[in-house]
Order: structure tokens, then C-alpha cells, then sequence
């Protein structure tokens, strides 16, 4: 009694996540090092947690409309206007990750191409294909900077959009402003739609993170989120901010989908965007600068400007990134294999949201395993 004849066959290639396999294998150590993980190592800020405590206790746990409370959207409005000088529609979304869900079911027609920079955020592949949609992958291999006459040259008649992402998951990379003003020229003169996921857009760390937004306003859809930078990830907090008819037909979808996002944690996206988070930003520069050091000697790899993640090297000794993590696991190191982002796996993702001593005592241990 598996209920496997219940599955539709568009569902069954999707394998488990990779980030999954790694849980399952790390959950049989005792007290393992933990570098895997994609969420913050502080809790959520205090003045959040306390509007969300109010909006529970206020009685602000049903439906909200299915944009979001006012307040919040104006909040979001003014910080673009503020940044960009740009004043889009905006709707309150379940995550980031609810923000792709509709962005793709709002514009895929069958068959139609995404262009996807490998490596890529896990999800892109799936939801692309899910909304019927091809991902089709663009390397960016060695530098994962953009390579804006890379994603040129995979442009057919079928390509209906591309997915950027800086800072990156996994590489950390920010992307070079020059190349985001090439790609949104390219997405202009191609007639394509640019969906830019910013959720690290508040971790960057040498400068400010570049955003298609100023290039090609007209054309971008933009999707950013509260729980890496607030710690929020399982409050299921984002928005979406673009051109007026995609942001009304993905709301339309909304309405039939995730109805609206969590009332109580929108009290808590509002007390978030006036919560100097800076203190933490420059905690995990720091730590971006510690784990650079760890690894420098030993291990090949492009220094990351933002997000959490460094996107290693594996080293050459071992077959494939996926041999050397399962040496680092056994040896008591979460990190995930490269496979699970990438058509390649010859890289491997560490996280470093985590405390100094673990991140010392991880890359200890990695650095042994290496030579
Ligand atoms: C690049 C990227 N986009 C989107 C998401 C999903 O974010 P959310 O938890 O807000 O849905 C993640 C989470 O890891 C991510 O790394």
C-alpha cells in the first residue's frame, strides 16, 4: 500500500533533494559538525518577535487580503522608491519561494525556455518544470560571475525568461554590475522577462548587490524575502515587486494557491524592515573572512561576496564532489555535494551560518581529508 499509482508522472523524475540525502546520512552522527544548513544561526530579532506576538494576541490570525496588510505593502513600496526610484506593483508573498511558484505558473507556456545560471538555487530546475516550462542551464563555471554572452548564446525562440540570482546560492557570488546592465540589454532586445531573486540581497558583503531594477524596470520581476536576512525562514515571509499585469495575475493565482501569506509574521515583516540588522551583516562578514582563511591553503575556490555559502573545489584526489562529502560526513562534516546544485559535480557547498568554533573545526577536519 505505497499509493505510488497515485503519482503523476510528471513528479516522479523530480528525485529527493540532495541537501535531504545529506539530512538523512548526517542524522545518523552523534553531534555532528553541521556546514549544510541554509538558514541563519541567530534567532529571530526581538521587535519582530514581539509584533508577531501582538498581531496573535490582537486577534490577527485570519485571512488577510490577498495582497497582504496595507501597511506592509506601502512599507515595501516606499523602500523601492527609496532604492530604485521605482514605484511597482507589490504583493506580500509565502517566501521567496511562493513568489517563483507564481511567477512561473503565471508565465510558462508549455515548452517555453528558462534560462538558469549553473549553479543554480535547487528549486529553479523543479518549479521551471513543474510549471511546464525547460530550464535549460547556463555554466557559469569557474567564476559564477554572470557571463551575459553565455546566456545570449542559449537564447532560442522558445526562451521566455531568465532566472538571476545575487548573491548566489551556492557560490555566494555577487554579480558585476556591468554584466547585470548587458543581461537586462539582452533581456530588452530579446523580449525577455528577468525574474531576480534578491533573498540575500541584504547579505553583501564588498558593496552593494546588483539588481537588474535599474537596467530594466520595465521587464523585471523582482522577488525578495525576510528569512535569511531576519532569520524568518520558517515564517514563510517575501514580495514580489514588477511590471502590473504579471504582479495581478500572479496575486490572481495567489488567491487560488497559498490565499495569502501568514497574517501574524506580516506584523513581523513590517517590524522587520525597521530593524537595523547591521551588527549581524557584519558578523557574517566576518565569518565569510574566517572561513576564507580556513580554507585558503588547502582548497581552490572563487571568495564569495555575499549570502552564507562558499562553493569549493572538491579536492582532486576524490572522483566526484559527491565521494568527497560522503568522506566528510563520515568523518562528522555536513556539507552538501555540487551535484545538487549543478549539472556538474565537482564543487561542494558549505555554509557558514554557523558559530566560529564550528566553522574551525569543520574546515580542521576538511583540510585533513584533502591532502
Ligand atoms: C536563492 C534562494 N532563493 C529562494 C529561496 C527560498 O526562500 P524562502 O525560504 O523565502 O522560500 C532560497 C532558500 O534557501 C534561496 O537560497
Amino acid at each position: 500500500m505505497t499509493g505510488k499509482q497515485f503519482i503523476a508522472e510528471h513528479v516522479k523524475p523530480i528525485g529527493s533533494s540532495g541537501i535531504r540525502r545529506v539530512f538523512d546520512l548526517g542524522a545518523t552522527l552523534e553531534n555532528p559538525i553541521n556546514l549544510s544548513i541554509g538558514q541563519p544561526d541567530f534567532p529571530v530579532p526581538e521587535q519582530v518577535k514581539q509584533a508577531m506576538i501582538e498581531a496573535i494576541r490582537s486577534d490577527k490570525n485570519g485571512y488577510t487580503v490577498t495582497r497582504g496588510i496595507k501597511p506592509l505593502r506601502d512599507r515595501i513600496t516606499t523602500e523601492l522608491q527609496r532604492e530604485f526610484d521605482w514605484d511597482p506593483d507589490v504583493f506580500v508573498t509565502s517566501g521567496t519561494s511562493g513568489g517563483l511558484v507564481l511567477a512561473l505558473m503565471a508565465t510558462l507556456n508549455p515548452g517555453e525556455e528558462v534560462l538558469i545560471g549553473d549553479p543554480y538555487f535547487v528549486s529553479y530546475k523543479h518549479l521551471v518544470r513543474l510549471a511546464g516550462g525547460v530550464p535549460v542551464c547556463v555554466n557559469l563555471y569557474d567564476d559564477f560571475q554572470l557571463h551575459p554572452e553565455r546566456y545570449e548564446s542559449a537564447i532560442t525562440k522558445k526562451t521566455k525568461m531568465m532566472i538571476a540570482c545575487s548573491p548566489g546560492n551556492p557560490t555566494g557570488a555577487v554579480y558585476r554590475k556591468d554584466d547585470v546592465q548587458a543581461l537586462a540589454e539582452i533581456a530588452r532586445r530579446h523580449d525577455l522577462l528577468i525574474v531576480s531573486d534578491e533573498i540575500y540581497c541584504d547579505l553583501s558583503y564588498d558593496g552593494p548587490n546588483a539588481s537588474p531594477v535599474p537596467f530594466a524596470p520595465e521587464r523585471t520581476l523582482l522577488l525578495r524575502g525576510f528569512g535569511k536576512s531576519h532569520a524568518m525562514t520558517g515564517l514563510r515571509m517575501g514580495y514580489a515587486a514588477g511590471p502590473t499585469a504579471l504582479i495581478s495575475e500572479m496575486a490572481k493565482l495567489q488567491q487560488y494557491t497559498f490565499v495569502c501569506a501568514p497574517h501574524p509574521a506580516q506584523f513581523g515583516a513590517l517590524a522587520a524592515m525597521d530593524t537595523d540588522m547591521s551588527e549581524r551583516v557584519d558578523s557574517y562578514r566576518n565569518k565569510r573572512d574566517l572561513i576564507c582563511a580556513e580554507l585558503e591553503k588547502t582548497f581552490t575556490f572563487v571568495r564569495p561576496s555575499g549570502g552564507f555559502y562558499v562553493f569549493p573545489e572538491a579536492p582532486a584526489k576524490y572522483p566526484s564532489a559527491t565521494a568527497f562529502v560522503e568522506d566528510a560526513i563520515a568523518n562528522n562534516v555536513l556539507i552538501i555535494p555540487g551535484e545538487v546544485f549543478s549539472e556538474r559535480d565537482t564543487h561542494f557547498r558549505i555554509s557558514y551560518a554557523a558559530p566560529d568554533e564550528k566553522i574551525r573545526e569543520g574546515c580542521e577536519i576538511l583540510r585533513s581529508l584533502a591532502v
